[in-house]
């Protein structure tokens, strides 16, 4: 295939595999057969594949792709030999590295082994279990919690059950993609509202509350993608208003944001009652794996005893996990300067940014702060000159963002300092100052 022809493809889009002649003898009423029907390399997603792949390699994009790390991965980041300033890691507070965290994480395996070897209800349960809900509900202020085995699961999972067919999800378009999915588990009627927009929201609420019984609101604590914090005390207003449900997903906020970097909680000087499901990733700040979910007693006794996914039908969290988010959770809680730096950190990169003419839109207060660029090449080709330069950080493209709001996206963590940022800073400006024009594929 020609380049041109390659480029034609692109454009277009989806490739659809030609219709084979013939309709299946069995039952004449069937659709008529494809082999993209029944054979993964005829797949138009696998054809968009190659293609977009064959693209990238063509433009040397694939460079920093899948590139193996050597040791721990926080402010910087040994890539196959080449230690980089590292932008790439939501390790925020640099726990996945903590002597004290690793080693919670050896005792727990020399202790219970590397599972738990059942689910939790069935011989799988550990002390480290309960031990971790406990700690989150004392740090929270919640009643009760449960953690459970993966992040994008007990998101998915809890949304997944806890709406029927006659409940109403109503979230925020830039919700993080394992909570889409589990509005997609559920028959509950669907409707978003655009970023941060409670007008709308409430506007929704009021056309559509009477029509459903529960009524779940869906919102994070720092969106991933903008680095942004909604305004969580609105929500809660007008949730309280509606008698809707409001879940917040702390993926990015709980030990990063507020004064003590415990999350929207700390940050708005919250009750935590004041928000029903209350929901966080350990594999952020936790420097982990697994989920969990804190709030009211009896919501935590349907999640435990009903919701699959949760902690039914599955295994439990593994020993080493759950002891490294526990001791994580402690050290959060007994050294707030680690969240403090990851906040003053940011708050230099944004201002530096601006600085410099950078565009990093709605960032604020949290570890996230995105670079928009003019498309999704410019984006891509930004990550390769800087990757050259000594600095990792991932680009996102079209279709995760919209495609004039491509971007790099920084995580700050705790142990950048001022020297790092000021030159991935000057990097940054030099490297867009003579970015190429696009070829609007991207
Ligand atoms: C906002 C948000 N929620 C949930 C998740 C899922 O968490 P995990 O990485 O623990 O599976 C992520 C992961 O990137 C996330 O960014």
């Amino acid at each position: 295939m020609s380049f041109k022809d390659s480029i034609e493809r692109l454009k277009k889009g989806m490739n659809l595999a030609p219709m084979e002649s013939g309709m299946n003898p069995e039952n004449e009423r069937t659709i008529p057969y494809q082999s993209a029907f029944s054979n993964f390399a005829d797949f138009p997603e696998y054809k968009d594949f190659t293609t977009m792949q064959w693209y990238y390699e063509n433009q040397k994009y694939t460079k920093n792709q899948f590139l193996k790390h050597i040791g721990s991965s926080d402010a910087t980041v040994d890539l196959e030999g080449r230690k980089l300033i590292n932008y790439s890691s939501y390790n925020y507070l640099a726990l996945a590295c903590d002597e004290r965290v690793k080693n919670a994480a050896i005792r727990a395996v020399e202790t219970f082994g590397a599972s738990t070897g059942a689910g939790r209800s069935i011989t799988g349960e550990i002390d480290l279990h309960q031990e971790f809900e406990n700690t989150v509900c004392d740090v929270l202020g919640t009643e009760d919690a449960v953690v459970s085995v993966g992040g994008y699961s007990t998101n998915a999972f809890t949304i997944g059950y806890l709406c029927r067919p006659q409940d109403l999800i109503i979230y925020d378009e830039l919700i993080h993609n394992s909570a889409i999915v589990g509005c997609k588990m559920t028959s509950s009627k669907r409707l978003s509202f655009p970023h941060n927009d409670y007008e709308t929201l409430d506007r929704l609420l009021a056309q559509n509350r009477n029509k459903h019984e529960r009524v779940l609101i869906l919102a994070e604590g720092v969106y991933s993608m903008d680095g942004d914090i909604p305004d969580v005390p609105r929500l809660i207003e007008i949730k309280k208003r509606h008698k809707a449900l409001l879940m917040v997903d702390e993926a990015h906020s709980m030990g990063v944001i507020g004064p003590n970097g415990l999350g929207v909680v700390d940050y708005f000087g919250l009750n935590a009652s004041d928000i029903d499901i209350l929901y966080g990733s350990m594999s952020k700040a936790f420097g982990t794996c697994g989920g969990y979910v804190a709030g009211p007693k009896p919501l935590i006794a349907i999640l435990k005893n009903y919701a699959p996914g949760v902690l039914l039908y599955g295994a439990a969290p593994t020993p080493a996990n759950t002891a490294a988010g526990l001791e994580s959770l402690r050290i959060m809680r007994a050294e707030p300067e680690r969240a403090r730096r990851v906040q003053a950190n940011a708050a230099y990169f944004i201002e530096k940014a601006r600085e410099a003419g950078l565009n990093t839109y709605n960032s604020r207060d949290s570890g996230v702060v995105p670079i928009i660029t003019r498309d999704s090449e410019v984006a891509l080709w930004l990550s390769i000159q800087l990757f050259d330069l000594g600095i990792c950080s991932f680009p996102m493209l079209f279709p995760i963002v919209p495609r004039d709001k491509s971007r790099l996206r920084f995580f700050l963590n705790t142990n950048h300092t001022k020297e790092q940022i000021d030159y991935t800073i000057k990097c940054l400006s030099d490297c867009l100052a003579k970015a190429p024009k696009s070829k609007g594929i991207m």
